[in-house]
């Protein structure tokens, strides 16, 4: 029998909307898990009040979340318009669905290294959704970092700069990702600016990522390179904005891209972690 773990943190009584929630939040700047909610039984009221708490907290965490894949899906159409991946292959049926799966054939492993999803797309994801089904003995944890935090920690004068630059993001890594899987297919390219306002919360966050992007428009490659290399470094060690989440079966994480970046750990070779993530249609970034 696995004893209940309780969250570190300040326990707090919420309502949201007509249903009590206890509220966890794992560290000031980012992390809540909340207690006594089923994602797939909520009112489009109360999945409001779910999508304001993301974009204020960064991620959420929900444990022992039974449901279909078909549910999963409901749930994400309650969150948002579903976002499509541009590159993995679904399960039939359900072509919104990315599968998140790693066992002991795999090379390599979805989320390894710190990046906001697709965020080449020309409208990247808003929110995504991802419940682990198997979880491995030990290991397998995802890491989160708040991009408000990142943000606001720098100088005044540097986010003045930023303020004024925009980034190639790129789809190419695919190519990478997916070997000999994705032949001659092209791959979306966008360009965004480097600080984004979160149209829900109303702040701002830093929007570059190792996984994506590749340059900053206007400057020579050299200015480009030491300066996006300050800031992946920037957001990997910020470890003040930065939560770790130790999956259990069932577990569900609910981020919002627009403000947060994360990183799966893929410490428990060759166990077998497995699951599926949702992801919602954001908008055109802006400043
Ligand atoms: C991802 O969505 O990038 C995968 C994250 C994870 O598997 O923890």
């Amino acid at each position: 029998m696995v004893p209940v773990r309780k969250p570190a943190g300040e326990e707090v009584q919420v309502t949201i909307a007509s249903i009590q929630a206890e509220r966890f939040d794992l560290c000031k700047p980012i992390g809540t898990e909340l207690r006594g909610v089923q994602l797939s039984r909520l009112t489009s009221g109360e999945i409001q009040e779910v999508k304001d708490l993301v974009a204020e907290r960064g991620v959420l965490f929900f444990r022992d979340q039974e449901m279909t894949l078909a549910e999963q899906v409901e749930v994400g159409r309650q969150l948002g318009e579903l976002h499509t991946h541009p590159a993995a292959s679904a399960p039939e049926g359900f072509p919104e669905v990315l599968v998140i799966h790693t066992d002991e054939k795999s090379r390599r492993t979805a989320g390894e290294g710190w990046h906001s999803d697709v965020s080449c797309d020309e409208r990247p994801p808003a929110l995504s959704m991802l419940r682990i089904e198997t979880t491995p003995p030990v290991g397998g944890d995802t890491v989160f970092a708040s991009m408000y935090t990142a943000y606001e920690s720098l100088s005044e004068p540097f986010q003045q700069f930023l303020q004024q630059l925009s980034a190639v993001h790129s789809g190419a890594i695919y190519h990478d990702l997916y070997r000999g899987r994705t032949g001659d297919r092209q791959f979306p390219e966008s360009v965004h600016p480097v600080v984004r306002t979160h149209p829900g919360s109303g702040k701002k966050a830093l929007y570059v990522n190792s996984g994506f992007t590749r340059r900053i428009v206007g400057l020579s490659a050299q200015e480009s390179s030491a300066l996006l290399k300050l800031l992946f470094d920037h957001i990997a060690y910020l470890v003040k904005g930065q939560v770790r989440f130790h999956w259990e079966p069932n577990s569900v994480a609910l981020w919002d891209n627009r403000c947060v970046q994360h990183h799966a750990s893929w410490d428990y070779f060759p166990e077998t972690r497995h699951g599926y993530r949702v992801t919602t249609l954001g908008e055109r970034p802006f400043l």
